[in-house]
């Protein structure tokens, strides 16, 4: 009989994850604690915007190889193999992670088996979790039930989740069971026909190659970041810096783009959690320099609003439009957005804020209620005394400065993604800033 896989935690990555495995054929079942989310879910309706999610949720929850449930038991029950992905977010005043939703969810999917399985950890877990967990389950397991362990972390990105799923660049198992290798080589044969390198390793090294992972990529924006600082004093043009060194194989030109930096539900928790779980280990110095990486990268956002009033003279009474509130574009993700982080300061510092986004106005409104949501780019700008670029949708980076000038109150704009060709806006009448460039109109110092 062909393995039946449940998902528990039905958010981003679990979402994701159970879709994308009805596709390579497989009967699942996805559980979370949400009610209301399951339920429209279980009607096909995906309750957070992900390119390619909604059809893939479509054709399988009406095929019937796709449902959702809340109930644990029923999980318990149905599943050869149970991917956890609920969620680890940083814990509230501190550093580290919550791990209280991962804790739950391997327990009662422990407690609720009635058959033999693989409960297989997916979540972003401090070093060292996989190896308690074990622990956790077989305490948990009823008599004469075996169940295998194994981690086996995720690399998606949000906006491209179903073809990173589907179509993984390597896939990391760590475990010490010949079996749960076994399983997981078939649950992951499509990919393994197409010789997607498979690491078979031990749960220490599964865990931290997922956070090595992220925290390389915010260390990578965070440098050419740094470099804006440096650019923005003496002159030069960070794209073209990021350009160069970029040509170069070893460095390599991703994750060099320079702007108000990173954000999201996964790199700004992971880079802190890394740190606190590796002090919490006695290597209090060893990842030291994330901290320099998370600084570089908040500052960046303090620069944007800086910028903001310096041009403006005072931010009181005077309208800004923020184009983009999502952490990146093709999401509508505002967890630690740095689009909505300035919009907020420049709200809290009295500016009225304009704020649009094609995907992420209705979760930054839950979060920031008193900023004016418009409903388009045309009603964001008109009226605006500057225009600051934040998230880089298609519709903004093709913005004309010629017809957006005819809207707004002062043609002053702040590129906070290096997207937009200086020349043109310059062209047009615009006062243009962009990070990592020099700007002889602002009083050059980094305030913070
Ligand atoms: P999320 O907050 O979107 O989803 C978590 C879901 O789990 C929620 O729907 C919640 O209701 C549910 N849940 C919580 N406790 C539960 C329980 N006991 N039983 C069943 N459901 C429960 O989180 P996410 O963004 O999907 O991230 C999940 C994990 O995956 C995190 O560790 C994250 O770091 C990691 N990750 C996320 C991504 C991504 O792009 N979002 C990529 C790779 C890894
Ligand atoms: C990131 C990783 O890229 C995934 O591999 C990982 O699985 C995921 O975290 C996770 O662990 O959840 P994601 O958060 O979806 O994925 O977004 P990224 O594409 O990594 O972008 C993160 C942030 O960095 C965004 O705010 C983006 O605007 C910013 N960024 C990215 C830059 O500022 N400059 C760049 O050059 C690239």
């Amino acid at each position: 009989m062909p393995l039946r896989l449940t998902v528990i935690g039905a958010g981003y990555l679990g979402t994701t994850h159970a879709a994308a495995m009805a596709e390579l054929g497989f009967e699942v079942l996805a559980v979370d604690v949400d009610a209301d989310r399951v339920e429209q879910l279980n009607l096909g309706n995906l309750p957070f915007h992900e390119p390619a999610l909604p059809e893939l949720l479509r054709k399988h929850t009406a095929s019937g190889r796709l449902r959702f449930t809340t109930s644990m038991a029923e999980a318990g029950a149905f599943g050869d193999v149970h991917f956890v992905a609920v969620g680890t977010p940083q814990r509230a005043g501190e550093h580290g992670a919550d791990m209280s939703y991962v804790d739950a969810a391997v327990a009662g999917i422990a407690e609720a088996a009635t058959k033999h399985c693989l409960i297989v950890g997916k979540s972003t877990v401090p070093v060292g979790s996989a190896r308690r967990l074990k622990d956790v389950v077989l305490s948990k397991s009823s008599p004469g039930i075996n169940i295998d362990f194994a981690w086996n972390p995720e690399f998606l990105r949000e906006g491209f989740a179903v073809e990173d799923t589907l179509r993984p660049d390597r896939l990391v198992v760590g475990t010490d069971s010949d079996s749960a290798n076994e399983i997981l080589r078939a649950v992951y044969a499509d990919a393994l026909e197409r010789e997607t390198p498979y690491i078979l390793t031990d749960f220490e090294t599964a865990e931290l190659v997922k956070v090595a992972a992220n925290a390389f990529l915010a260390t990578k924006i965070s440098f050419i970041n740094a470099f804006s600082e440096v650019t923005e004093t003496v002159g030069g043009d960070i794209r073209t810096l990021a350009d160069a060194i970029g040509y170069d194989a070893r460095i390599g030109r991703k994750f060099l783009n320079a702007g108000v930096g990173f954000g999201g539900g996964c790199l700004p928790k992971d880079i802190r959690a890394l740190q606190a779980r590796v002090s919490e280990l006695g290597l209090d110095t060893t990842m030291r320099f994330l901290n320099e990486v998370d600084e570089v990268n908040l500052r960046r956002r303090d620069r944007v609003v800086y910028l903001a009033e310096q041009l403006l003279g005072s931010l009181e009474g005077k309208t800004v439009a923020i184009l983009g509130t999502a952490f990146k574009p093709n999401s509508d993700d505002v967890r630690d957005s740095p689009a909505l982080d300035v919009a907020g300061q420049l709200f809290n510092r009295g500016a009225d804020v304009n704020v649009y986004d094609p995907e992420a106005n209705a979760n930054a409104a839950k979060r920031f209620p008193r900023l004016n949501y418009c409903d388009s780019l045309v009603s964001a700008v008109t009226g605006a005394d500057i225009v600051l670029l934040l998230t880089e949708w298609p519709e903004f980076i093709q913005m004309d400065p010629e017809t957006v000038g005819t809207l707004v109150e002062g043609r002053i704009v702040i590129d906070g993604r290096n997207v937009l060709d200086p020349e043109a806006w310059s062209g047009s009448g615009w006062t243009f800033c962009a990070l990592g460039r020099r700007m002889d109109h602002v009083s050059v110092p980094v305030p913070v």
